[in-house]
Parts: C-alpha cells; sequence; structure tokens
C-alpha cells in the first residue's frame, strides 16, 4: 500500500506588524477586547497601497518548502492552492501562483474551502499520490485578507481577527511502512454543510445577486466584505473540531493520548482553549500561533507547522492531529506523522 507523507514546509508573512493597539488608531476598539475574546496580540498585513497578493506570499512560502524538502521544482507533479482570498475573481490564484513560481504545464488546483481549504488540499494530495497518479504535490495556503476587509469600525468584529501570510508543505510517496513510525499520512476527514453558508461570507460580486454582480450601491453598503456571525461560528466549530479529530483518530484506532502535537486551525483561541478542555488535551500538546499571525485562514496549519519545527516542538517520529473548521461551514481533520 502506498502512502504520502510531508517531505517539508516552509512559511512567510509580510514584514509589516499591526499590533491591536495600531488597529485603536484606525477603529474603535481595544488590544483588552481583542485578546479576551480572541486571544490575539498582533497580526502581519501586507502594505496596504502595495500589489502584493496571495500568490505573493505563496511564492516565498513555498520556495522555502522546496529547499526544506530537497526537492527541485521540476520535480513537482501538481499544485494544489487554498485560498479565501484570491488574487482576481477568476483565473485561480494556483494559475497565477504557477507563473510566478515558474513551473509551467502542471496542473495547478484552487481550493476554496477557506479555513478548512489546508486540509481538503492535504486529502486532495493524499489521494493522487495514494493512487500512483503523481510523486509529488506542492500544497500551499496563502492569504491576503488585510485589503478585503471593511477596516473601519463598523467591520471590527471581523478586521481584528485576520491577518496575511502563507504556508507550504511539499507532499512525496512513501511506498513502505519500514517501521510503525514511518513518517506517513494516516487518513484525512471532510466535511461540510452548506446550510450554514451565509453564517461567514461575502456576498458580492455574484450572480446570485440579480442583474448587478457588482453595483455602487451594494459596495456602499459594504456587501463586498465579509460578514460573520460569531457565535454561530464558535457554537459549531467548538462542535465540529472534536468530533472530526476523534473520527480522525478511531479510523486509526488511535486515542488522544498517542497524538505528541495538536495543530489546530487557528480562529481563536477560545475555541482551541473550549476544545482542550472538553477532549482534557494538555496545553503544551496544542501548537497555537494566533497571537502573533491573527487568523490566516488557510495557511494557519502549515504556518503552524513551520513555527513548531522552528521552535523544536514538532520533531521527526512524532505524531500530529490537526483539525480546522471555517466558512461553508466546512470542517476536517488530519492525522499524520512527521
Ligand atoms: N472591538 C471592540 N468591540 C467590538 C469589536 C471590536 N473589534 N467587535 C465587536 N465589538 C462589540 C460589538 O459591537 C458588541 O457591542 P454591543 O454589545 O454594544 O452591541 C460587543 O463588542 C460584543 O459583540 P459580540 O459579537 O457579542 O462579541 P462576542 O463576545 O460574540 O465575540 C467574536 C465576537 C470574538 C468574533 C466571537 O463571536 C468569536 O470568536 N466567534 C468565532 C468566530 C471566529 O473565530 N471567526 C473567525 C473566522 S472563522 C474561522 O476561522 C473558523
Amino acid at each position: 500500500m502506498r502512502y504520502s507523507k510531508i517531505l517539508g514546509v516552509g512559511s512567510y508573512v509580510p514584514p509589516q506588524v499591526w499590533t491591536n493597539e495600531d488597529l485603536t488608531k484606525i477603529l474603535e476598539t481595544s488590544d483588552e477586547w481583542i485578546q479576551q475574546r480572541t486571544g490575539i496580540k498582533q497580526r502581519h498585513w501586507v502594505d496596504l497601497e502595495s500589489t502584493t497578493s496571495s500568490s505573493d506570499l505563496a511564492v516565498v512560502a513555498a520556495e522555502k518548502a522546496l529547499a526544506n524538502a530537497g526537492v527541485k521544482k521540476e520535480e513537482i507533479d501538481m499544485i494544489v492552492f487554498a485560498t479565501l482570498s484570491p488574487d482576481h475573481e477568476f483565473p485561480g490564484t494556483a494559475c497565477f501562483f504557477q507563473d510566478k513560481f515558474g513551473v509551467p504545464g502542471i496542473p495547478a488546483l484552487d481550493v476554496r474551502q477557506q479555513c478548512t481549504g489546508f486540509l481538503y488540499g492535504m486529502s486532495i494530495a493524499d489521494q493522487f499520490i495514494k493512487t500512483g497518479m503523481y510523486k509529488k504535490v506542492l500544497l500551499v495556503g496563502a492569504e491576503v485578507h488585510s485589503k478585503g476587509l471593511d477596516r473601519t469600525t463598523k467591520g471590527r468584529d471581523v478586521a481584528v481577527l485576520f491577518g496575511d501570510g502563507a504556508g507550504a508543505i511539499v507532499m512525496g510517496a512513501v511506498d513502505e511502512l519500514i517501521h510503525e513510525k514511518t513518517s506517513r499520512v494516516y487518513s484525512t476527514h471532510l466535511h461540510a454543510d452548506g446550510r450554514f453558508a451565509k453564517e461567514l461570507w461575502v456576498a458580492d460580486p455574484g450572480n446570485a445577486n440579480g442583474p448587478d454582480r457588482l453595483s455602487l450601491g451594494r459596495i456602499n453598503e459594504g456587501a463586498h466584505y465579509p460578514k460573520m456571525n460569531g457565535k454561530t461560528v464558535f457554537v459549531h466549530a467548538v462542535k465540529r473540531m472534536p468530533e472530526v479529530l476523534m473520527e480522525g483518530l478511531a479510523a486509526n484506532y488511535l486515542s488522544l493520548s498517542d497524538v505528541d502535537l495538536f495543530v489546530f486551525h487557528q480562529a481563536n483561541l477560545r475555541i482551541n482553549e473550549m476544545i482542550a478542555s472538553q477532549l482534557q488535551i494538555p496545553n503544551e500538546k496544542i501548537f497555537n500561533t494566533i497571537d502573533r499571525f491573527g487568523n490566516t485562514t488557510a495557511a494557519t496549519i502549515p504556518l503552524g507547522l513551520d513555527e513548531a519545527v522552528k521552535c523544536g516542538k514538532l520533531k521527526p517520529g512524532m505524531l500530529v492531529a490537526s483539525a480546522a473548521f471555517g466558512s461553508g461551514f466546512t470542517w476536517a481533520s488530519a492525522i499524520f506523522r512527521w
């Protein structure tokens, strides 16, 4: 039986830091409000006057992931690109990334599953590798949220949460399990429930709006900015993430105590704390980065993996469990050995 494994990881955040205090200069909020409810202290945003987009951040993260994996660009068989903040309406950001990265000809696929996008992408890469169709897949999660946020007091409930950043992994094939701790992806589990699609969404531009995909009137209403029912998102996230995590572990006859490190999506520190307390996971086994980066959506998990490697928390042979929840609603888990 063939498996897939993670060969290398890389990440990148733009240099400019916006602390909570910085945000108080552009909208009505406070460091105390943000920290108490979300655990976020700062986030990185691109230069707001620049043309920097998700594909630009992804190029840097992907270069690092390839170097870390010891893999050359020519060896990559496929690009999977997860983002909710695309460079343009179409074509997919994977194509813009492919051009900048300089790997023409190979398939380039966009995944639009928001906060769960990286785990959906991991599942796609895993299936292509397991079937023998491809040997090496580059999976990227990248977001430039800053430019798409309503950075005024009207949009403050959402604007304070999100950061810009990118993370990438190179996935390759494992043909033989030499021992129990051979690095590999054990399984991925994916879910969605579109009944909640409008609980966290951006309405415009959209054909479902009527004759005008984007009108000046609706721009003035702010319909092109993300809208969120924060409480509903919270309630579903703390239910679905533990559920899908346990589903993944059970499918592999594993228990929570087998896991060495939990690298969860970073939507809100309170969500992850509630999951930890529900499942009685010790704090030191959960790797959170939200205090420094905010919610970077499709990038939170690869960014977390890279940071965990850099600070020595994640070492070869460790069993990792990831779970994510986000807009759609979508939720997913992945169990893998580093
Ligand atoms: N600064 C100061 N005050 C604010 C801000 C802000 N940035 N945003 C909202 N407020 C005010 C509101 O206007 C409201 O004021 P009012 O009581 O006078 O009307 C008050 O704070 C409370 O607002 P609530 O929305 O009730 O705040 P809540 O306690 O629900 O916290 C939060 C909001 C943090 C968004 C919470 O609902 C949450 O964490 N939800 C989870 C959603 C999430 O994490 N989404 C991330 C993206 S999705 C994902 O990645 C899964």
